[in-house]
């Protein structure tokens, strides 16, 4: 990781950790303004979104507050495409060429590579980041470090 990356990456913590300590929004709110954050900060990230656990269906995830195009996959069974995959393991998933990948729902012809990191309570899977690029192999490590980082930030509104 270069210094540059470094510092960003702790200038984008910083604005996360001010969002989540917000005590009059809802976690609503603080999740919506966390993708914002990320895509904002963030040019190879074209699509970022929280997928939740339903408390109310059998292994199966909910679209949450997201920034960028509208998704037919507002709903997500456990083992389905790259989130559900994510959600059956409880580990970080990364596809760098969305086309080599066969479990896969698209979103929109234009992503090219995915990241998705759990978010967990006392080790159990409750929710994640979902993040789409519309470049090939534009998931880095320093990508994954950081949004590893703001899911055990995010991990505290659950
Ligand atoms: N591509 C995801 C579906 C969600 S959208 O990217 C927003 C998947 O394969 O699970």
């Amino acid at each position: 990781m270069d210094q540059v990356a470094s510092k960003d990456t702790k200038y984008q913590l910083e604005q996360i950790k001010e969002i989540i300590q917000k005590t009059d929004n809802s976690r609503d709110q603080k999740l919506q303004e966390v993708c914002e954050v990320l895509s904002r900060e963030e040019p190879a990230f074209d699509w970022v979104g929280f997928y939740i656990v339903d408390p109310d269906a059998q292994r199966e995830l909910v679209l949450g507050p997201f920034v960028g195009a509208p998704t037919e996959h507002t709903r997500i069974a456990f083992g389905k495409g790259i989130c559900g995959q994510a959600a059956e393991t409880n580990e970080t998933f990364v596809v760098q060429d969305v086309h080599e990948a066969d479990n896969y729902l698209s979103c929109s012809a234009l992503v090219r590579s995915e990241i998705v990191v759990p978010i967990k309570k006392k080790g159990e899977f409750i929710a994640e980041l979902d993040i789409d690029s519309h470049t090939k192999n534009a998931i880095t490590d320093r990508h994954r470090s950081l949004l590893e980082k703001v899911c055990g930030l995010v991990s505290e509104l659950f």
